[in-house]
């Protein structure tokens, strides 16, 4: 399949993908792995790929398999690949940096979250272009929340009423996340907490289930199960 990205978009999507999958268990990369019989980075870029609103995607790709990940994506849609750091947050700057002029809004997307819907992309980036300077998906906790201590002894229940869930792609006004990660200091989990710092007010958009994040190979099942339904 080829996919020409919209040269009108007015969106680019860093994609990090250069993480090992240790809680997958032993294997490839995660971003290799296979979920019905292709990589997971596969199916994530195609769906981006697929969202009218992308212009550039730039994958930030395991440093050993850069050559690699380039010959596995040229089928798929036409993308950027860097290599990636050794922290998430090293990734996503690396892919930062490779973006070219033109884009003013930026996605950073998981690769693991492979499932997500191209709706989902075009949310997030409409928020952005509605006026937030950053976005992020969220969904409600359905758990129960108990804060525990030593001993693995409950501390306290969590009023879970104010809690999300987060996913992503997260949206940005291009300079809030340049400056963002200019400034950045100790590695975060995810970019909204960078802006967060910078004192940058973040919204919410609803998210979708079908964004989780396969990080253990419980997700990597349900994820197999979710695309058997869906054909
Ligand atoms: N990631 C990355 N560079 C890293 C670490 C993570 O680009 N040095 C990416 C992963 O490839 C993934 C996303 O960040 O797409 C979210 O990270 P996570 O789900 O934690 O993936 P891994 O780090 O690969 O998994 P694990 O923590 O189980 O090793
Ligand atoms: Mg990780």
């Amino acid at each position: 399949m080829t996919a020409q990205l919209n040269p009108r978009g007015d969106v680019a999507v860093l994609v990090p993908a250069a993480g090992a999958g240790v809680r997958l268990g032993p294997g490839r990369p995660k971003a290799l792995r296979l979920l019905a019989g292709e990589p997971l980075l596969v199916h994530a870029v195609r769906r981006l790929a697929a969202a009218p609103s992308v212009h550039t995607i730039v994958v930030a790709a395991p440093a050993t398999e850069v050559t690699a990940v380039r010959e596995l994506l040229a089928a798929v849609a036409p993308v950027t690949v860097v290599p990636g750091g050794a922290e998430r947050q090293a990734s996503v700057a690396a892919a930062l940096a490779a973006v070219p002029a033109g884009p003013e809004i930026i996605l950073v997307h998981d690769a693991a979250r492979a499932l997500t819907p191209p709706e989902l992309v075009e949310s997030v980036a409409a928020a952005v272009r509605g006026g937030r300077d950053a976005v992020i998906p969220v969904l409600p906790v359905v758990d129960t929340i108990k804060e525990v201590g030593a001993g693995e002894v409950v501390l306290g229940t969590v009023d879970r009423s104010a809690l999300r869930a987060v996913q992503t792609p997260q949206g940005f006004r291009r300079s809030v996340l340049t400056a963002a990660h200019a400034a950045a200091g100790d590695p975060l989990t995810d970019d909204a907490g960078l802006v967060e710092k910078q004192g940058v007010t973040v919204g919410c958009v609803p998210g979708s289930e079908y964004a989780l994040k396969i990080t253990r190979p419980f997700d990597l099942a349900l994820a197999e199960h979710l695309l058997a339904a869906a054909e």
